[in-house]
């Protein structure tokens, strides 16, 4: 082979840390050469003059190149893509369609799409949404977390992310933590700032974290909800009417009457409930007992009372007792399901995500692309 196709083999394996491809395959490698001293000159383009990933790509590139045998040198030209580069590129992230669209809706789609809902705020919902998608991930699954929790946002602390996701013009690129992919409003407000917005303005900031947001080929998108049945609720309804609910709540009687109403939403908007999952469950005491701060009971109650009300087979997924490493990695920014795997609330967390990740997303409540023949 000769040499240039040798370097040019080389970078293939070279994979974008943002938009987790080949650079040979989304047109960022602009030239290569290699002169008779084995001297590669490589022309990179980034997506963008600012690209955080800069010096990652450029380090990756010159490792790849420098392990190919009769390469002496590698000099990189760095670039930036034009106007119309990005534009192709945009358009081939979005499967050939130059305009965005909720990729999840579209026919053929396989991601399994789960909204983690709760009554009240303070249950864990977030916690168990960050440590599911960082379970499944550690699992090999693809998976995405759109915090959808717009006024009580968490997600990016949680995971630990820091900065914005990168724009290729009207795109976005997800920042990627613990191998799950995290789009939160919390990464585009100044901190300490409140975010103000109405109804409209929040449908519309839902629909572009769905449709402008490259998430690529997912195989879980997890919504972390507002608590309550509000605009939200009803947005990602509208725009995601085949989202499954999860729904989160404390063992507590009162916690389990609005987590109830949270899950019966689901009647109004067409939407299945996957199951139920019971939060703060106890406190494992030094003794070994089970000390049961909030109550016992809450998850079982709310799933029965959905079974009754939807009329469908609503399970208690898992209890997850309280913790206090589940605290803390929540705050440090890693999940205790990766920080601590073999801590109890861990184990129950890991399991309900093996349930929820091997679940297939069915045919129900979905466009085929067909349309029936009228007679
Ligand atoms: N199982 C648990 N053990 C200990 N602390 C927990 C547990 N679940 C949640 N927390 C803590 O409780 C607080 C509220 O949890 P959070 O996930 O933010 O709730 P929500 O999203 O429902 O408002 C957070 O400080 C979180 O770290
Ligand atoms: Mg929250």
């Amino acid at each position: 082979m000769p040499l240039v196709e040798s370097v040019q083999a080389a970078l293939a394996t070279v994979i974008d840390p943002e938009i987790r491809r080949p650079i040979t395959e989304i047109g960022m490698v602009r030239s290569v050469a290699v002169s008779d001293a084995g001297v590669a000159t490589i022309g990179i383009d980034l997506t963008t003059a600012g690209c955080p990933m800069k010096a990652r790509i450029t380090s990756d590139v010159e490792e790849a190149a420098k392990r190919v045998a009769g390469v002496t040198e590698v000099s990189i030209e760095l670039g930036v893509m034009s106007e119309e580069q990005r534009l192709g590129l945009r358009s081939q992230l979005r499967g050939g369609k130059p305009e965005p669209v909720i990729q999840f809706t579209q026919p053929g789609n396989m991601t399994r799409v789960y909204a983690v809902a709760s009554g009240k705020g303070g249950v864990g919902k977030s916690t168990v949404t960050a440590n599911l998608g960082a379970a499944m991930a550690a699992d090999g699954l693809k998976v995405g977390i759109l915090d959808a929790d717009v006024f009580g946002f968490s997600i990016p602390g949680m995971l630990g992310v820091e900065g914005q996701p990168t724009r290729i013009d009207d795109m976005l690129l997800p920042p990627i933590a613990h191998e799950v992919k995290a789009v939160s409003i919390g990464m585009f407000v100044p901190e300490g700032q409140p975010v103000v917005w109405r109804g409209p303005m929040l449908h519309r900031a839902i629909e572009q974290f769905l449709a402008d947001v490259y998430w690529g080929d997912l195989d879980v998108l997890l919504l972390d909800l507002p608590p309550g049945t509000g605009d939200i609720a009803i947005s990602v309804a509208q725009l995601l009417p085949h989202a499954e609910l999860v729904v989160v709540t404390t063992p507590q009687s009162a916690a389990a009457g609005v987590a109830e109403r949270a899950g019966s939403i689901a009647t109004q908007t067409q939407q299945s409930v996957v199951g139920v999952i019971e939060n703060m469950s106890w406190l494992a005491q030094p003794d070994g007992s089970r000390l049961e701060v909030f109550g016992s009971g809450g998850g079982q109650i709310v799933a029965d009372r959905l079974s009754k009300t939807l009329g469908t087979a609503v399970p208690l997924l898992g209890q997850i007792p309280l913790d206090v490493q589940a605290r803390q990695a929540g705050d440090d920014g890693t999940p205790v399901v990766l920080s601590d795997p073999e801590n109890p609330a861990s184990v129950a967390l890991r399991e309900i995500a093996r349930t929820l990740g091997a679940r297939q997303r069915g045919l129900a409540g979905r466009s085929l692309g067909v349309t029936p023949l009228k007679k």
